[in-house]
């Protein structure tokens, strides 16, 4: 079977402090003008099912900058939006491109991907986890912070596909997480509990965001509403308005919290300008982090 990356957990915790650790040598040799090349002559396909600026991008830079090329196409744009069938899309695929990076909506459609490719395919954010993103906002925090093992971490609002990665990540990296999602908007049941079963630090749902945030080293939030469920957006803007992460809120962390959002965010929603632009977020090196995660991923994944 090809090597893919659907979720963090099919991985133990020395392979993902093994990404995170070649994409800090990465960042360093890339920052110092090291030309890296070890994807020359390959080629990455990408899917997007769904829009994507800060994903899209870097994954096309960081295989440019491995020496690879890209061919990418909006979902609009292929045989699947007629309902060519996945299974043959993937072996199609597979004859041309030596890895398949996708964004799409239900998990079962990159694990269908996966199962009939025989190149890597990546899962660049379905509705249940966006393992990549997650994957560079442990990078920060380790630039930031020096270690995430002793840190106490809180998620502040959906419990959406962002929230689920992170279990994953708690359970494997073996940090405390604590979530604080209104009633009804909680992470996926099944991912949290098998995370709880196998943490060596609590995995907790706590309603109270006041109370999750006590003690807090890292504080983290994404939109109320993901993409997909834009229709729900004026209910979620009233459920969710306690969970905004503003100073008032802030102010019950640690001395010197720092404050990671995936981006795109809605200011004046989950986060308000003034903690977005605080030097407690640190938003823009996650951002950034993206272009050195995506290489690491790809040279372990295509190389
Ligand atoms: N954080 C993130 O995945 O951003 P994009 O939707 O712009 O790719
Ligand atoms: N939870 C968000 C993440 C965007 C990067 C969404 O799925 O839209």
């Amino acid at each position: 079977m090809a090597n893919h990356l659907l979720a963090l957990w099919d991985f133990n915790k020395e392979q993902l402090a093994g990404y995170v650790k070649q994409a800090l040598d990465m960042k360093a040799e890339t920052k110092s003008g090291i030309k890296l090349s070890h994807l020359g002559g390959k080629v990455l396909g990408m899917i997007f099912e769904k829009p994507s600026t800060r994903t899209r991008v870097s994954f096309e830079a960081a295989m440019y900058n491995l020496g690879g090329q890209v061919i990418y196409l909006s979902g609009k744009d292929t045989q699947l939006a007629r309902n060519e069938p996945l299974k043959d899309m993937a072996r199609v695929m597979a004859r041309y491109v030596d890895g398949l990076v996708v964004r799409t909506f239900g998990q079962e459609i990159v694990d269908e991907l996966a199962k009939y490719s025989s190149v890597p395919v990546i899962n660049a954010l379905t509705d249940l986890h966006h393992p990549c993103q997650v994957l560079s906002d442990i990078m920060t925090v380790l630039e930031c912070k020096g270690d995430i093992e002793n840190l106490k971490i809180t998620w502040i609002g959906d419990g959406n596909n962002m929230a689920n990665s992170w279990i994953q990540a708690a359970s494997r990296l073996g940090f405390a997480l604590n979530l604080a999602c209104p009633e009804g908007y909680d992470p996926d049941p099944e991912i949290l509990k098998k995370a709880q079963d196998e943490a060596v630090k609590p995995i907790e749902i706590v309603r109270d965001p006041q109370e999750a945030i006590r003690d807090s080293d890292v504080i983290n939030t994404d939109v109320w509403a993901s993409m997909g469920q834009e229709g729900e957006e004026k209910l979620r803007r009233k459920v969710f308005q306690p969970y905004q992460v503003n100073s008032g809120l802030l102010a019950g962390a640690e001395a010197n919290p720092i404050v990671l959002h995936c981006l795109p965010a809605h200011r004046g929603e989950e986060i308000t300008d003034e903690v977005l632009e605080s030097k407690h977020c640190v938003a823009f090196d996650q951002a950034e982090n993206k272009l050195h995660i995506h290489k690491a991923i790809l040279a372990e994944h295509l190389g």
